[in-house]
């Protein structure tokens, strides 16, 4: 009777731990956001309009190249990493891919107001102000123009590591994805971007393991979800991109993943085969036993 007791104490306990314990304790440590939202529907985007590509690349070459290389285009750096970074907080990305890395409408929300796109408004208050200047003054027709002229320059394909290094080699360092170079280094040196930013980005190399795929994806499409008031800007990218800047985490920081999870199957085969010895054995003995 007092095992019973016993018993149905550590029944109970055990499931108040399970039911009740363990999911408020995670949905404390990891409170549920939405999904990720690739239409960036919360933009003022390009509102369905469709641009013309010629007009667009005067309109970029005379107001982004002041700031932007576009080098596949014949527009290189005008300023070393160091100097631009000097100047402007952080080297300002090569605009020869944005096509398409970001998705058409944050893109046309970004160039009209970057603080507001990127959701970093409240990093720019009380005087401060974007390094990169907002064209809302233009018309509709020539930001979509822009955006237009952006997308036909884009590459249709590129791998992960070009991806990454795009969109995110500005701020983050990853350096496992290239320690004996040291070419997977941030562009822009720790302490410009740390003023810049009020914090140095952290380097990339072992988030994949530390964070896990989809709190990546979710931080990425929009940090402030996961991360209040943080400094991070939303990058805007598409979701192809945003898997292929994910992926790229993996292969650097969890390169051994595909032969981890192959194992898997393998080592149930052994099991079952070794079980099946353990019972022949078992058996053999206590034949002799009877
Ligand atoms: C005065 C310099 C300057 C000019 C002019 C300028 N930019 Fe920028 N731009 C920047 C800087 C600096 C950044 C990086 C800001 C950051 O990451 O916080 C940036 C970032 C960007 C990004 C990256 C957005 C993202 O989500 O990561 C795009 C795209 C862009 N600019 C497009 C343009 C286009 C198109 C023009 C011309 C219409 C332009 N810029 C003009 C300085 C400039
Ligand atoms: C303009 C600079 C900038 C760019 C571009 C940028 N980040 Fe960040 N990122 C930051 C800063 C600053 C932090 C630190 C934020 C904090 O702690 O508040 C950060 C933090 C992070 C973190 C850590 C989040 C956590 O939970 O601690 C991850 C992951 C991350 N960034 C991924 C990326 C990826 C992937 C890209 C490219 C798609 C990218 N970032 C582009 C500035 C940037």
């Amino acid at each position: 009777m007092k095992e019973l007791k016993v018993l149905a104490v550590v029944v109970a306990l055990t499931l108040i731990t399970y039911w009740g314990v363990e999911p408020y304790a995670h949905s404390e440590m990891h409170p549920h956001v939405d999904a990720p939202n690739y239409n960036y529907t919360d933009v003022d985007g390009l509102n369905g309009m469709t641009g013309n590509a010629e007009n667009g690349a005067t309109l970029v070459q005379s107001n982004c190249t002041a700031c932007h290389s576009i080098t596949t285009q014949g527009f290189p750096p005008l300023m070393d990493n160091a100097s631009s970074a000097a100047a402007y907080g952080v080297v300002p990305p090569d605009l020869s891919t944005a096509g398409k890395l970001y998705n058409a409408d944050f893109l046309a929300a970004y160039i009209k107001d970057p603080a507001t796109a990127a959701k970093v408004s409240h990093k720019f208050q009380d005087g401060a102000v974007h390094p990169m200047p907002g064209y809302s003054w233009m018309k509709p027709e020539e930001i979509a123009d822009m955006v237009a002229y952006l997308q036909s320059i884009a590459p249709k394909e590129m791998t992960n590591k070009e991806t990454f290094t795009d969109a995110c080699l500005r701020c983050h360092s990853i350096k496992y994805g290239d320690m004996k170079n040291g070419t997977m280094a941030a562009k822009t040196p720790n302490e410009n971007i740390k003023a810049y930013m009020g914090k140095l980005p952290p380097d990339l190399s072992q988030y994949i393991r530390s964070r896990g795929e989809s709190y990546l994806h979710e931080f990425i499409n929009n940090p402030q979800k996961h991360l209040e008031g943080t400094a991070m800007p939303r990058v805007g990218l598409t979701q192809d991109a945003e898997n292929q800047v994910v992926a790229y985490m993996e292969e650097v920081g969890d390169s051994k993943k595909a032969e981890r999870e192959a194992l898997g199957p393998k080592f149930l085969i052994y099991l079952v085969i070794f079980a099946i010895f353990a019972w022949l054995w078992k058996a053999s003995k206590w034949r002799d036993v009877h």
